[in-house]
């Protein structure tokens, strides 16, 4: 790849709330990074734009950070919009678990894979934090389909050994089975064909306490020592899970976590809607972040993550889809879901209540600060350079098409007026081309690319 140039309108959120508009042309080096950025009316925009290699975007057209699903299951893919009436422990023991099992078969693996990630992309999705399996070959395969289409992927092999909650056919036979595998995984992914650069990570992945022995938790923590693997896992998503984690260790997840070592610099916790201001607090210590999962707690959660707390207090956040206990693949669904979720909370639901007592008032998010979590929010809990179009950042991004429905008023509030509608409307329609790592991705005919 040569060095390039793309011009036009583009739009990112520096910080929670902060958002920028303008016209401006982005120099990308031979690496994907984008090595100058040059608004219009500067010399230097000119002169970019007498560049042999301009992509010179639709007047209609704007460019955005590509998104970051820092939550997402995988294997759970066929099951999007399935027994959502259960609790999460049932949904688990009857419907995931068996289907889970079924990656024992690699072909039925890489076809779900096969399908998922320019699914994936399609959306806007350039990066994604996944859970896979237990079994090691179906979770490479993933990694490998990741390469395939040029996703930014990190790739987690499900650890769990706990025979109290897991069923004999779906679980490590031991703690050591489980921690070689994840040693084993890891290896494998650092050294697949095509990962030279390091597109796909492996990430250790506990599944959550409750499915997870005292040896395995304390080994995978040693592992994450040992090898500066990031970790990912679930913590204080319902109050059955919460009130199994108090009950065994007379602490919160959080806490527990942080025992056995698994909280560290860019661990994700899925959920965390149960934690408190001391687990916030220990989770900044730690540098460790927590993916928002609007959609599947609504159904898992029975409570809503105060985000307003996150975000004031600067708790690293991003978004995550959490397929299949979120029905929705798309990232800028669950942004607007985060926002509405908020709002709820804030002004409280129940009609019978008095309006003053109804609520929690002051827990609402804005649409720019949704659009950050989305972007840079889950880019910086990955700790990856992207999320922003500016020098320094790799170039994953996406051009989405604004017209009729999508157009949106100039002046003073044009930066707003675009975030507004981009979280309230964009989605599969509105994605035109897709950007990682400095190179356009093939989306399989999905993403209607050139
Ligand atoms: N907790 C443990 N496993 C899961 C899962 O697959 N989905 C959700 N939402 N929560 C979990
Ligand atoms: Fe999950």
């Amino acid at each position: 790849m040569s060095r390039a140039v793309i011009a036009g309108r583009m739009l990112d959120a520096p910080a929670p709330g902060k958002t920028d508009l303008e016209e401006a042309a982005l120099l990308i080096d031979q690496s994907g990074t984008i090595i100058e950025r040059a608004g219009r009316g500067t010399p230097q925009f000119d002169m970019l734009l007498r560049s042999p290699d301009v992509r010179k975007l639709d007047a209609r057209s704007l460019l955005i950070p590509g998104l970051v699903d820092l939550h997402i299951h995988a294997p759970q893919w066929p099951q999007i919009g399935t027994a959502l009436d259960l609790p999460l422990e049932r949904w688990l023991g009857e419907y995931t678990f068996p289907l889970e099992a079924r990656y024992e078969d690699i072909a039925f693996a890489e076809a779900v894979y096969d399908d998922l990630v320019p699914a994936l992309l399609a959306q806007g999705t350039t990066t994604a934090l996944y859970f896979t399996t237990i079994h090691e070959d179906a979770s490479l395969a993933l990694a490998r389909s990741c390469l395939k289409y040029g996703q930014r992927g990190f790739v987690g092999l499900v650890a769990m050994d706990n025979a109290a909650l897991c069923p004999e056919t779906y679980r490590h036979a031991s703690p050591e089975a489980a921690i070689d595998a994840t040693r084993r995984f890891i290896e494998a992914v650092r050294k697949l064909p095509g990962n030279e650069t390091g597109l796909v990570q492996p990430v250790i992945t506990p599944r959550f306490i409750p499915a997870c022995s005292d040896a395995l938790l304390r080994g995978l923590g040693e592992l994450a020592r040992e090898t500066g693997v990031r970790v990912q896992t679930h913590a204080s998503e319902s109050d059955w899970e919460h009130e199994c984690v108090r009950t065994r260790f007379g602490c919160t997840d959080v806490e527990a976590l942080d025992t056995f070592g698994l909280l560290r610099q860019h661990t994700v916790l899925a959920h965390a809607g149960f934690t408190n201001a001391d687990d916030r607090e220990r989770i900044r210590k730690r540098q460790s972040a927590i993916a928002h999962c609007p959609i599947s707690n609504a159904f898992f959660a029975g409570a809503v993550l105060p985000v307003r707390h996150l975000i004031d207090e600067g708790t690293a956040c991003g978004l995550g889809t959490d397929i299949s206990g979120g029905y929705s693949p798309s990232i800028f669904e669950n942004a607007r879901q985060a926002v509405i979720a908020a709002r709820m909370l804030t002004s409280g639901v129940n009609p019978d209540t008095a309006p003053g007592k109804r609520g929690s008032p002051g827990l609402e998010i804005d649409f720019a600060e949704a659009f950050w979590l989305a972007t840079r929010g889950g880019a910086e809990a990955l700790g990856v350079p992207t999320g922003l179009l500016r020098p320094g950042m790799k170039l994953d991004a996406l051009e989405l098409r604004m017209d009729i429905g999508m157009s949106f008023p100039e002046g003073p509030d044009c930066a707003a007026n675009a975030v507004q509608k981009i979280v309230c409307h964009a989605g599969l329609h509105s994605v035109t081309r897709v950007w990682v790592d400095g190179k356009i991705v093939d989306v399989h005919g999905r993403g209607k690319q050139p």
